[in-house]
């Protein structure tokens, strides 16, 4: 079988939090996808911080380590590059790599405005290269499960979806002024950064959204400036030197989605309680369903009809797909990095096969469309029409 897989060299850019789970993902996925197409290669890993190069290199087992990204891109043995630096670097990075036959993984939301997006997308579309975005959450075994009684008809026609992002990881004043709070490395805030997730589960789940009204706010204009090497989950000092967060820390909205179903979503990085609450609601006629990351190996199932009414709470386990890869039998719980590793095979198995992978970069510009008319919306205090802001040449 090891024979007939295709060997898929990998460049790795940026090794934070998600350079390093994807390089996680890729060593574990021979031990846990025994069916797989092909076997992937740590080939280069880059990041501005040469610490974390050194320790790519030492402990995952990298060939080579650079910190020009422009090395990673230029490597004969890269055939897939994975984009793991701020959002306002997606853009030249994933660019170069498509223009230089690469197929590309990037994280979302793949730039930092919807303009970049559209740039991204028509560059590696002229390329023809395959292109990914790291929308995990859709690839949890119960949300899995989630879309198959909607695409099976069991819960009727869908009516309502309620989507919601609620993150503690900005909610502490002191928390630093990272690179997630600045125009200039970020773009737009939490509707780039986890309202995205939401967009993605709702055109997974429900389909594509024709109309919103929304609006922004940010509720912690100040914050201690970061210290070098830092996470976003580090803290300051009072009379630390302070400066302006750019972007926003709230958006909510109303939607209708284009087969009629209405909408509501809510993404936050400052709110307090909620720790990483990606959740959703569908409601349909025959029947509903709920999810939240904080319990993912959850769904709550209402079925109308059912003798003892009320919410079946199911427990994730080996019958639904994806779960028996890591561990067997009911009720046995998987974790976060568990989703990269099934995001990271999907892609994979996509360049493999040869064919276009969803989610790419076609589907990035779908949701930054939704953006646009949200952000035009806040702007406006108007309903606005999504607009396919794609570039059709
Ligand atoms: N899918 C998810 O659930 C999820 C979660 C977190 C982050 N993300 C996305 O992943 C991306 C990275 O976020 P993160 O949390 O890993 O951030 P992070 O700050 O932990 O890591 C970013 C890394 O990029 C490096 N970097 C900065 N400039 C660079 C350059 N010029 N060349 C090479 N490396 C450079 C930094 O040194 C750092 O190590 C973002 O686009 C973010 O939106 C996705």
């Amino acid at each position: 079988m090891s024979s007939e897989r295709t060997k898929i060299g990998i460049g790795v850019i940026g090794f934070g939090w998600m350079g390093q789970a994807h390089s996680r993902s890729y060593l574990r996925i021979p031990t846990l996808f025994p069916d797989r197409t092909f076997d992937p290669e740590l080939v280069i890993i880059s990041d501005s911080v040469a610490d974390r190069v050194d320790g790519a290199v030492a402990d995952f087992g990298f060939r080579e380590g650079t910190t020009d990204w422009n090395d990673v891109i230029a490597h004969p043995d890269v055939d897939v590059v994975c984009v793991c630096a701020p959002n306002m670097l997606h853009e030249p990075i994933a660019i170069a790599a498509a223009q230089a036959n690469k197929h590309v993984f990037c994280e979302k939301p793949v730039g930092g405005t919807p303009d970049q997006t559209v740039r991204v997308e028509a560059a590696s579309r002229a390329a023809g290269v395959i292109t990914g975005v790291g929308y995990n959450y859709r690839w949890a075994p119960l949300v899995q499960y989630a879309k198959g009684l909607v695409e099976a008809g069991t819960l009727g026609q869908i009516t309502n979806y309620r989507g919601r992002f609620f993150s503690m990881y900005g909610s502490d004043p002191m928390g630093l002024l990272s690179w997630r709070f600045m125009l200039g490395e970020a773009g737009h805030g939490v509707s780039s950064d986890i309202l995205s997730h939401s967009i993605d589960l709702a055109h997974m789940l429900v389909g594509p959204i024709a109309k919103v009204v929304g609006t922004g706010h940010t509720q912690i204009p100040e914050r201690p400036l970061p210290k070098p090497g830092g996470t976003h989950y580090d803290l300051g000092q009072p009379g630390d030197p302070t400066g302006t967060v750019e972007n926003e820390d709230y958006f909510g909205a109303m939607v209708v989605f284009e087969n009629g179903a209405r909408g509501v979503f809510e993404a936050s990085r400052t709110i307090v309680g909620p720790e990483s609450q990606c959740a959703f609601e569908i409601y349909g006629t025959l029947g509903s369903v709920r999810w939240n990351l904080e319990t993912m190996n959850e769904l709550d199932v209402f079925l109308v009809g059912d003798e003892a009414r009320g919410y079946t709470k199911v427990f994730g386990g080996d019958r639904y797909p994806y779960h028996g890869n890591f561990v067997p039998g009911d009720a046995n719980s998987i974790g976060y990095e568990d989703l990269k590793t099934i995001e990271d095979f999907e892609f994979l198995s996509s360049v493999a096969a040869g064919r276009q992978h969803n989610p790419g970069f076609a589907e990035a510009v779908d949701y930054v469309s939704v953006q646009a008319a949200l952000l035009k919306s806040w702007e406006s205090e108007k309903w606005e029409p999504v607009i396919g802001i794609g570039d059709p040449a």
